[in-house]
């Protein structure tokens, strides 16, 4: 029975289809143009004060349709992107993406699973990839895992399931009590600071994860760690868990994570590791002995968007202990209650070992990624980039007026530029500021900085798949010329 006036009835769906269909094969199409050509584009380019000002509309009551909308994104969208896909794309740390994993998000959106509860395939995708990445770092088979947004929110559950393993107590009912032992944390001074975040969340608190001080390669001094356990013991402390870091964010040093599994054995802590950045380079021949004691850890974090190119956001973390995790996350509700059967049946929903209820289904795109490739495949690329990135520092190396900041373990390479002529600490920093924003500001190319014993160097984080070892011949020639350039006509600052 239908109501007896009826309104007009309504859906998001297109009134005709076959133009829809036609929009989305020119969308298809552009894309795959923009993506082929993306090396004869700059990396980036900043935008016009118009391009600024056109978000900046009223709310658009009624919409423009399809086809105009499409036309906008092309105008006032692409030209202003990221600049992510292009080969001379190397700042911070990230992935380009991969025209399968483009196309598995559409599909994503397509099918719009929710990944957080249910009996359907897309708990059945998660498991597998999260099999997958088992394998990858030498957990058994019985470890769990879950696919998260990035590599901060995987590095907040791991520390989530360490603090509670380690709490001594029922935390989740009581939360952080007053009387109790203060907990600590320990890293070193090169973590990356999503784990600052985590301890601060988590009402660990800033000042008790204790940033230890590395030595000259960059990794943890475990001597240092051991003497500071000790002392935190003695002065009534509770010590939870060690973070090793396997590659890290300034300069890829990778920690001894054997020494710090063994530290953590003696000391019955948990040992987490953030391998947002190195972990998935267990793949690579060449890296896989550097990770050696990566399977000893109780968790670890591994981040798609980067080394594997999968479209943002994808991260993972695992858990060696099951029953650690689910017991940090699960709570029961009347109206999640899992059934015998139907869609609300099955078990271990990820709702029940992560933050999240709804989930985008993100193991639909690493499925399909690492079925088209293959995993021996990222083996490789990941292998190029290293030596990419020791290519680039042969190329340092040799010329006089540049200089090598760090040591080379990875796919990251710290550099400035340091000529002849003596100049002092504060000079060569701007300097080396403003080769930088030249190199971005004429489209020549995109590594980013950091500031390392007080020097600012150039950073590149080569994690791309379209690089080609003459894009860094090119880079040493550009970073050499703009220094020319700007110590015969300084800028302004
Ligand atoms: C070592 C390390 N850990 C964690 C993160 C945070 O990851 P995400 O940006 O995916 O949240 C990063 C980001 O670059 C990182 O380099």
């Amino acid at each position: 029975m239908t109501p007896k006036d009826p309104i007009k009835e309504e859906s998001l769906d297109p009134a005709n289809w076959d133009q829809l269909r036609q929009l989305l094969h020119d969308m298809v199409d552009d894309s795959v143009d923009y993506i082929s050509s993306i090396r004869d584009k700059a990396p980036w380019q900043k935008m016009p004060l118009e391009v600024r000002e056109h978000y900046n509309q009223a709310y658009p009551k009624a919409g423009q349709g399809a086809t105009a909308t499409y036309e906008e994104f092309k105008k006032w969208v692409l030209p202003y992107t990221m600049g992510n896909a292009h080969p001379k794309f190397w700042p911070w740390y990230m992935g380009n993406g991969s025209m399968m994993g483009a196309m598995a998000e559409y599909l994503t959106a397509i099918i719009n699973s929710n990944a957080g509860a249910g009996d359907h395939v897309g708990q059945r995708l998660e498991d597998q990839v999260i099999q997958w990445m088992i394998s990858i770092i030498g957990y058994p088979k019985t470890a769990s895992g879950i696919l998260t947004s990035g590599g901060s929110m995987a590095n907040f559950v791991g520390l989530a399931v360490a603090r509670n393993a380690k709490a001594g107590y029922d935390i989740r009912n009581e939360g952080m009590r007053t009387g109790t032992k203060q907990m600590v944390i320990y890293a070193s001074t090169e973590v990356h600071n999503c784990n600052q975040k985590a301890a601060q969340l988590l009402g660990i608190g800033d000042r008790y994860l204790k940033r230890l001080p590395v030595k000259s390669d960059y990794t943890m001094d475990l001597d240092l760690l051991r003497l500071t356990i000790q002392a935190d013991k003695k002065a009534g402390l509770q010590p939870i868990c060690v973070i090793g870091s396997a590659g890290t964010v300034n300069t890829g040093s990778i920690d001894d994570l054997n020494a710090i599994a063994d530290i953590c054995d003696e000391e019955n802590l948990w040992f987490h590791i953030d391998g947002a950045i190195g972990a998935i380079a267990n793949l690579s021949e060449k890296i896989k002995p550097l990770l050696s004691g990566i399977e000893r850890s109780d968790s670890v974090v591994l981040d798609l968007h980067k080394w594997m190119h999968i479209p943002f956001e994808a991260g993972c973390v695992l858990v060696r202990e099951r029953r650690d995790h689910r017991d940090t996350f699960a709570v029961s509700a009347e109206y999640l209650k899992v059934n015998h059967g139907g869609l609300a049946s099955g078990r271990d929903w990820y709702s029940e070992y992560g933050l999240q209820l709804s989930r985008r289904l993100n193991a639909l795109k690493v499925w399909m990624s690492i079925k088209e490739q293959g995993l021996d495949k990222y083996g490789r690329l990941i292998t190029q980039n290293v030596e990419q990135a020791h290519y680039l520092g042969q190329l340092i190396n040799s010329h006089d007026c540049l200089e090598l900041m760090a040591p080379i373990v990875l796919d990251i390479v710290c550099y400035r530029y340091n000529p002849p002529q003596q100049l002092t600490l504060d000079e060569l920093n701007q300097l080396n500021e403003n080769i930088l924003v030249q190199l971005h500001e004429r489209g020549l190319a995109i590594p980013s900085y950091t500031t390392l014993n007080g020097a600012y160097c150039i950073r590149v984080a080569i994690t791309n798949h379209r690089s080609k070892f003459k894009d860094f011949a090119d880079l040493a020639h550009d970073t050499v010329y703009l220094g020319e350039e700007l110590m015969s006509t300084p800028i302004n600052q």
